[in-house]
């Protein structure tokens, strides 16, 4: 079957259209119960409401497909296991989508039409922020709070009373409330206390929260309800269920009585009577979204009379008299308070946007890399113009944009909200870490710090890189730690060599590491270990580990191949100044190139590097790299290249055991080329190989040259 999930709706047969409901049924449950039930959302807002879409339009067109669990006639998830559970007497709805300013003239006209209104008739709307949070309801019994119960599926939710009676904005008890009355709306967390309560838990080692939604709905339903009462949650009133007597006769009207009984209501929320009006509120709305202190996700337009409401009553799920206008995801404009200025591990100085924090595409956002001064300046890294060339200043309003798991950029700046006297931002040209130059060599669109080991943000993100994956990989020692160590007075770690004194510093110590905070007998006596254990390591990982710059994995890979020991390594990058012969053989090795043998020719020859990288050798076994088997190989020095698809393996395998033999593989045939390995569909490569006489063999051919070798 055709792959459902790429198909036009109109063009599914009734077998797919019957996968794809289930497909989205499976999706759909997924992500509630990873939003409601964990806090743990796994897909956007917008990928969600798009499902869902798909969902109803797919129903739309094959109505007898309509599943028994459909997502559309859901409210969020089953309530979890762990609180009592309570039916609402008054079932707890959703509401419709709108995503533009054409879908909410759509929902006027169609409440026109089922009342029987023409498009001139007067019809009054309330438009109010859409907070993000979660809804709860809360019942009151002569003017007493009896219980408060969380959405769940919207028939049934889960008992938070105590929870609830922890949140300051929630009366306990109500003056001249009606004798029952359910009042509707949404704890949510301020961006304020969403940062600070992030922070405490960071303290403590305990989970961040992805957003202040997750973190209301994670507070909220703690079953300990003293983790709650120390979570500064809100709530703002909005809606109602059961009701002994009405509110008042209009939207408006209610809400202003919520007020009155001492609720929190949303001072945005305004009456309209002209839908251009509404829509300008909606974009007034989206504006103030970044300095409101607080997620919203839309606009909630309600019909305001009540009785018309109750005319219009309810489709499955959601009411007919309301819609939510949401705000496109994934961009939200918020302002540049500060750049900063953080040192890399190369010397490397970049800028990083701190802003007022913002949530885009679910997620908080309060930093973002400007890259380099000239990015700062509107131009991108070939000279060409970014933002119209608009350079960004500390104070401007700045639009952050971010796709999916994409790391967030700044996709535009508005010059109208520039505060007056902002000046251009000045680059440093010395390093904020250590006070050294920092220079900007020609071609180079980064600024770097001139300090190397004496810069202790360089020594640190050095130390980091020697102990990361793919290099030493020190069990328990990992950037965390290294960066502790570094401050350490007592038993510092402030160059790699120091990693492998450390054990016999410490049992020169009074404050032994096995004494301190954090430590023990056994954990000490686990990372002398673990560092013990990589004093015998090979080759080309000591070379990746020194975190020379250009210098990656598969460079220190093919370093240490060609040069086999340390010994021969290092005397060769010692000698190799340009214009001898040692530099005409590092520059000659494949993937070597001028610019990776500059780099290590520099670092060797820099007194400081040079004889940290010797105390560091000292203390090493370093593990000669065999060179490839060639002997007897009938391609080794031989330059191949590989086209067209191979049947019996990948072309990466088929590389690496070329490159095993002694073979220099190349990516294009060239009057270098000694062979051309073509499998089926090879085409202007074998071509060009044709044409330049290049013996062309296919892969069989190959294995049988190779042989077993
Ligand atoms: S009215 C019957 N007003 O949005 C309609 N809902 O996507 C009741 N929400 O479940 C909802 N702000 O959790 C309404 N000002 C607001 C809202 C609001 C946030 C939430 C609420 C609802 C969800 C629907």
């Amino acid at each position: 079957m055709r792959e459902t999930s790429l198909l036009d709706i109109a063009e599914l047969t009734e077998t797919e259209a019957t996968a794809e409901l289930a497909r989205l049924a499976a999706l759909l449950a997924r992500a509630n119960v990873a939003y409601h039930t964990d806090d743990a959302p796994e897909i956007s807002d917008a990928d969600y409401d798009a499902a869902k879409r798909r969902n109803a339009a797919i129903e739309a067109r094959f109505p007898a497909l309509k599943r028994a669990d459909s997502a559309s006639d859901q409210v969020g998830a089953a309530p979890a296991d762990g609180f009592g559970k309570i039916t609402h007497e008054v079932r707890m709805l959703s509401l419709g989508n709108a995503f533009s300013d054409e879908d909410v003239a759509e929902f006027d006209t169609r409440i026109r039409n089922f009342l029987g209104l023409s498009a001139e008739a007067d019809l009054a709307y309330t438009a109010e922020p859409k907070i993000d949070g979660l809804s709860l309801s809360i019942r009151y019994e002569d003017g007493r709070l009896v219980h408060a119960v969380t959405r769940g599926d919207g028939t049934v939710g889960e008992n938070v009373t105590e929870n609830a009676l922890t949140i300051k904005d929630i009366p306990k008890v109500l003056q001249d409330a009606p004798a029952v009355l359910e009042v509707r709306g949404e704890v949510y967390m301020s961006h304020e206390d969403f940062a600070a309560l992030n922070a405490r838990q960071a303290e403590r080692g305990g989970k961040s929260f992805a957003n202040p939604r997750n973190a209301a709905a994670g507070s909220l339903r703690q079953l300990d309800s003293k983790i709650t009462a120390s979570r500064p949650l809100r709530f703002f009133a909005y809606a109602w269920g059961a009701l002994s007597a009405p509110l008042a006769d209009t939207q408006m009207g209610a809400v202003q009585r919520l007020e009155a009984l001492g609720f929190q209501t949303n001072p945005l929320t305004k009456r309209f009577t002209d839908l251009a009006d509404l829509l300008a509120h909606y974009h007034d709305i989206e504006t103030a979204r970044a300095t409101l202190g607080y997620d919203i996700d839309g606009v909630v337009y309600k019909v305001d009379a009540l009785d018309l409401q109750a005319r219009l009553g309810f489709r499955s799920t959601t009411p007919r008299w309301a819609i939510a206008h949401k705000f496109p995801a994934e961009k939200a404009w918020t302002r540049l308070e500060a750049i900063d200025i953080q040192v890399g591990r190369t010397g490397a100085l970049s800028p990083v946007a701190r802003l007022t924090p913002v949530t885009v595409g679910g997620v908080v956002v309060s930093n973002v890399t400007l890259h380099n001064e000239d990015y700062i300046a509107g131009r991108d890294n070939t000279g060409g113009v970014i933002r119209d060339g608009k350079d960004l200043r500390i104070g401007d309003w700045v639009e952050v944009y971010r796709a999916g798991d994409v790391i967030p950029k700044i996709s535009d700046l508005d010059l109208t909200k520039r505060p007056e006297g902002a000046a251009p931002y000045v680059f440093p040209n010395t390093c904020p870490e250590c006070d050294s130059a920092a220079i900007r060599e020609e071609g180079d669109a980064v600024r770097r710090c001139t300090g190397g080991m004496i810069c202790p943000a360089q020594a640190v993100e050095k130390l980091k890189h020697f102990v990361s994956r793919g290099a030493f990989d020190i069990d328990g020692l990992g950037a965390k730690q290294v960066e502790m160590f570094y401050h350490d007075e007592v038993l510092p770690i402030r160059e790699p060599a120091d990693i492998f004194t450390l054990k016999s510093r410490d049992a020169g110590q009074l404050a032994r590491l096995k004494n301190r905070d954090g430590w023990g007998d056994k954990s000490a006596e686990n990372l002398f270990q673990a560092i013990e254990e990589r004093r015998v390591i090979p080759l080309n990982k000591v070379i990746f580990a020194l975190g020379i710059r250009h210098v990656g994995e598969v460079a220190g890979n093919i370093l240490a191949r060609h040069y086999g020991t340390w010994q021969a390594f290092e005397t060769a990058v010692t000698d190799a100044a340009p214009g001898t012969a040692q530099w005409e053989e590092l520059v000659s090795i494949d993937g070597v190139g001028a610019v990776m043998a500059g780099s290590l020719v520099a670092a060797f020859a820099q007194d400081r590097e040079r004889a940290s990288i010797d105390r560091l050798a000292r203390e090493l076994d370093i593990q000669p790299v065999e060179a490839p088997k060639t002997d007897g190989s009938p391609v080794a020095g031989k330059v191949v290249v590989f086209t067209g698809s191979l049947e019996k393996m990948t072309r990466a395998e088929a590389k690496a055991r070329a490159e095993a033999l002694g073979a220099k593989v190349s990516g294009s045939v060239s009057g270098k080329t000694d062979l051309l390995v073509a499998g089926p569909g090879a085409g202007s490569k074998a071509k060009k190989a044709a044409d330049l006489g290049v013996e062309t063999i296919d892969e069989d051919g190959w294995l049988d040259l190779i042989g077993d070798l």
